[in-house]
């Protein structure tokens, strides 16, 4: 891992960063990449250790062969390594494989039914639409509300749970917002959400490789009971991610999908299911994508995980100071705490459409960002202030452009030359607003 002490600092941590790629004009340019929150590209690391191993890769749990006990071992081992980077206890927490966080909420929400049927859930407006549409129609659900800053409010967290007097089960709110970055006080809410008998997930997407993250354990009245999270949003974009809650809970009912490697026992009539997590994780797993995980940890222990929260926020810091010295800039994640938030900052030029800016700082200047709503669309509705009425017309007509903000979003190898690029990039274009709506306007 010598990328980590050479010259360049975290720069040479990831694959791409000197990739040249073309403009409009025709030339070509390095491509700068803030567009972390939705996916990473891969740690060098990474791919060296799956190079290393693929010789050695083979079926897991049902082969004798050398190979197989192997790739059998390192993938059990795998769930050791990623409870203890999060803190888990795996005595008393399964941890189990899935595709991604979309796909660990949609099974938890399935797996969860038997247990809370009649009772409520409590999401929250701030919430990407994986933490959301899964447990609605399943459930009876409310929405913790937002502050003026777009903040998750505490206050109505508690008027909540008091409202509903012992009826809420579940409360899932993300780690950090994909939209504004906001970390929400995950440890706070727990006692709060445990105080009134109820359990707290955290959707993990976009806290866990950005900043330290601690479940604590069952006898902590701030301990997380369950939590989701994402390779590919982690330097491990191999197609696997991670559910981690009670055994006990994966315990009370048959998988969502049934098949090979759930089993103990089948007769023609009867089915004997093994014990979570394997009876979760049906089929051959995605071994490699579950290792990529394991070594994507290594870095980031490396590091350290307060090393790259701090780092990150001094990218963070440095672009948010220079963006609200440029003219025309809106930022919409402007709270006075800059502590408690992850490397994203969304904002607008005013009197440009986000999908112009967004087009320009691509086609103009090689820089990647997303821009919309980032499936997360009532938490930007909220931001931008849209009516009701406003949306009911975006759905009457799909012609409208809807609304939206331009996102960028930090990882450990990004750097401030590359901020003070884009910074640049962003005054020119809103120096030349009408220049850009002409030549970006939908034909
Ligand atoms: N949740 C991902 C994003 O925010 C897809 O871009």
């Amino acid at each position: 891992m010598e990328y980590i002490n050479s010259f360049y600092g975290f720069k040479e941590l990831v694959v791409g960063t000197d990739t040249k790629i073309p403009l409009k004009n025709k030339k070509y340019i390095t491509a700068i990449n803030f567009d972390n929150a939705a996916t990473t590209p891969p740690f060098k690391h990474v791919l060296d250790e799956l190079v290393k191993f693929s010789p050695w890769y083979s079926s897991i749990h049902r082969g004798a062969g050398y190979k197989s006990q192997l790739s059998s071992n390192l993938y059990d081992n795998a769930r050791n390594i990623i409870a203890k980077f999060v803190g888990s206890d795996i005595e008393y927490n399964s941890i189990i494989f899935v595709k991604n966080t979309t796909e660990a909420l949609n099974k938890l929400s399935n797996k969860l039914l038997p247990l809370y049927k009649d009772d409520i859930i409590l999401s929250s407006f701030m919430e990407h639409h994986s933490n959301d549409l899964p447990w609605r129609n399943k459930y009876t659900m409310d929405y913790i509300s937002i502050d003026k800053y777009g903040r998750l409010s505490m206050h109505d967290l508690k008027n909540k749970l008091e409202k509903y007097d012992g009826k809420v089960k579940l409360v899932t709110v993300t780690g950090a917002s994909n939209v504004t970055g906001y970390i929400n006080p995950i440890h706070e809410i727990a006692e709060l959400v445990h105080s009134y008998g109820a359990q707290i997930l955290v959707d993990g997407a976009q806290l866990v490789p950005h900043a330290p993250i601690d479940m604590k354990p069952l006898n902590d009245p701030g301990h997380i009971d369950y939590l989701t999270f994402s390779g590919h949003k982690m330097y491990a974009p191999f197609g696997s991610g991670v559910l981690i809650g009670p055994k006990n809970v994966f315990k009370e009912s048959p998988p969502d999908y049934s098949g090979g490697g759930t089993v103990r026992i089948v007769t023609p009539d009867t089915v004997t299911w093994l014990d979570p997590p394997e009876r979760e994780e049906a089929g051959t797993p995605n071994v490699i994508g579950v290792l990529t995980i394991t070594w994507a940890i290594e870095v980031l222990n490396k590091i350290g995980m307060n090393a790259v929260d701090n780092y990150e926020k001094m990218l963070t810091r440095h672009a948010l100071d220079s963006l609200q010295n440029i003219p025309f800039i809106e930022l919409y994640n402007n709270s006075a705490d800059t502590e408690n938030r992850v490397s994203i900052i969304p904002f607008n030029i005013k009197g440009l459409h986000h999908e112009i800016s967004a087009n320009a700082l691509s086609n103009e200047f090689g820089i990647a960002v997303r821009n919309g709503c980032f499936c997360a669309q009532p938490y930007v509705q909220k931001l931008l202030n849209i009516s009701p009425e406003d949306t009911k017309n975006h759905i009457e007509d799909p012609t409208l452009p809807l609304p939206g903000v331009v996102r960028l979003s930090f990882g450990i190898y990004n750097t401030i030359e590359e901020i003070n690029i884009l910074v640049k990039a962003l005054y020119q274009i809103s120096s030349n607003r009408k220049f850009y709506y002409e030549k970006y306007k939908s034909k």
